[in-house]
């Protein structure tokens, strides 16, 4: 039960958090909405686009290394042939790891543990699997990232963490640094993470990434004002937000926002939120980085680099990160 404004009326949890942070975001200057938001059913949707359109070449270039380098990270990862456990953190569909999991099958015991918070998406995943690979262990992990690291502190089998798709760089790096400590507070000697990254390079590459032709990122964007509406009752009017990506060669990140076309005013929960024009919601931050940023965010966590594994281009790295 959650009592809003004068509204009474039964929401769960996260939705209860969705509102709270929206709320926070936007009454806050500069103005900012979590990232984590966008993957409602339609933002889900959305990101497969975002996943085949020609400038996000983030996703080819991570398929090329599984592709071509399964043999060579199977074999740098060194772990006991006879069991441990490969997790992975945001597995989504597995197309990439498959090609690892396929490598690995013709030499070690182990079980692929995708972490999720829906079990839904654990079941079509272990179901897909299956088709595939049918001699592997599925052994799904429910919750979010935090509750499935603190149920592994416990576990004494060696493991290897993956953490693919530069999705660490939705986080700022002092967020990622505290994720990885916690992921390091789980893990033994000679255990493993393998960290997909999209590397610093010309913005020229990196901003159509962001700011695609079709408008698909736009739209991605936009969603999140839309999911506002839906499941929170606001009335932004799309159609007077534009998407304004951004990229910070200095420090190597891009930035998305929505900026507002005109002065406004949006009802939230009986509360009027101001816009003037030209004012930005900050969306999204995606990191860029190099084996320094990394380094920065492993350090203290007696974690590291043993090797890393680049596509043809250049454009894109899986770092080998070893526990001491
Ligand atoms: C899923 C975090 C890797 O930042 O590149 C893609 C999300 N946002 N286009 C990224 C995203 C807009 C993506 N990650």
């Amino acid at each position: 039960m959650a009592i809003l404004g004068n509204k009474i009326s039964e929401v769960s949890d996260s939705e209860l958090e969705f509102e709270m942070d929206v709320l926070e975001g936007l009454l806050k200057s500069p103005k900012t909405l979590p990232s984590k938001y966008f993957y409602d059913k339609k933002g889900d949707a959305l990101f497969v686009q975002i996943m085949n359109m020609p400038e996000y070449y983030l996703t080819d270039c991570e398929m090329e290394i599984f592709q071509r380098q399964s043999g060579a990270i199977a074999k740098a990862m060194d772990m006991p042939i006879n069991g441990f456990d490969l997790i992975e953190l945001g597995a989504g569909d597995g197309s990439k790891t498959v090609h690892l999991l396929q490598t690995l099958l013709t030499t070690h015991q182990f079980s692929y543990r995708p972490v999720d918070i829906s079990s839904n998406a654990l079941n079509q995943l272990s179901d897909a699997l299956q088709d595939q690979l049918p001699e592997l262990t599925v052994d799904g992990l429910i919750g979010d990232y935090f509750q499935v690291l603190e149920e592994l502190k416990s576990s004494t089998r060696p493991k290897v963490f993956l953490f693919l798709g530069s999705n660490i760089g939705n986080l700022e790096d002092e967020q990622a640094a505290a994720l990885i400590h916690k992921i390091a507070s789980t893990m033994k000697e000679g255990d493993k993470i393998l960290m997909g990254v999209d590397l610093k390079k010309d913005p020229s590459i990196i901003l159509p990434a962001y700011n695609d032709a079709a408008g698909i990122t736009r739209a991605f964007n936009l969603n999140l004002l839309e999911r506002i509406n839906r499941e929170l009752g606001a009335d932004f009017d799309s159609s007077k937000f534009e998407h304004t990506p951004e990229y910070d060669e200095g420090v190597g990140v891009a930035k998305s926002y929505l900026t507002s076309l005109e002065d406004q005013e949006v009802e939230l929960t009986d509360i009027s939120i101001t816009f003037k024009k030209g004012e930005k919601i900050h969306t999204e931050i995606s990191r860029k980085y190099d084996a320094t940023t990394v380094q920065n965010i492993i350090n203290g966590a007696q974690l590291t680099i043993r090797a890393n594994f680049n596509d043809s281009r250049n454009y894109f790295t899986d770092f080998l990160i070893e526990k001491l």
